[in-house]
């Protein structure tokens, strides 16, 4: 069992897209086991993408990031990473495979509606940075 943060972005809750893009991880059959609509700290921000400091991108990243709400989830189940991330597709729209979440519905590639961690160690880290133990609710689903 794997556990994985995903966060939908300030462009995809300004486009209302919460209910979409949830359903598709729900209709995977991956668990939501946390959730919350929060305004990301410029601290949150520079820690959860501290990989990316120094890059071109960064600042246009952090601005944007912290531009509006985000809706930070946690998910469970065997291999949710790699699972969430083949439901999110490739980080520009036009390299993801159609019928992914950012090929249907970004053309962009900071814009890209969803963040979906890329290992066991980056979920644990990102689920830290967002949320407090006693937030995440224990249970296993029956079916
Ligand atoms: P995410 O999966 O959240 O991880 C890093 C983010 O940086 C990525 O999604 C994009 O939002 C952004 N990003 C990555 N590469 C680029 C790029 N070449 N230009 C602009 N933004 C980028």
């Amino acid at each position: 069992m794997e556990r994985t943060f995903l966060m939908i972005k300030p462009d995809g809750i300004e486009r209302g897209l919460i209910g979409e893009i949830v359903k598709r991880f729900e209709q995977k059959g991956l668990q939501l086991i946390a959730a919350k609509l929060l305004q990301v700290s410029p601290e949150q921000a520079a820690t959860h993408y501290a990989e990316h400091r120094g890059k071109d991108f960064y600042e246009p990243l952090i601005q944007f990031i912290t531009s509006g709400p985000v809706f930070a989830m946690v998910w469970q189940g065997d291999r949710a990473i790699a699972l969430s991330r083949s439901l999110i597709g490739k980080t520009d729209a036009l390299e993801a495979a159609p019928g992914t979440i950012r090929a249907d519905y970004s053309v962009h590639t900071r814009l890209n509606l969803i963040h979906g961690s890329d290992s066991p160690e980056s979920a644990e880290r990102e689920i830290g940075n967002f949320f407090r133990p006693d937030e995440i609710v224990a249970y296993t689903k029956a079916v």
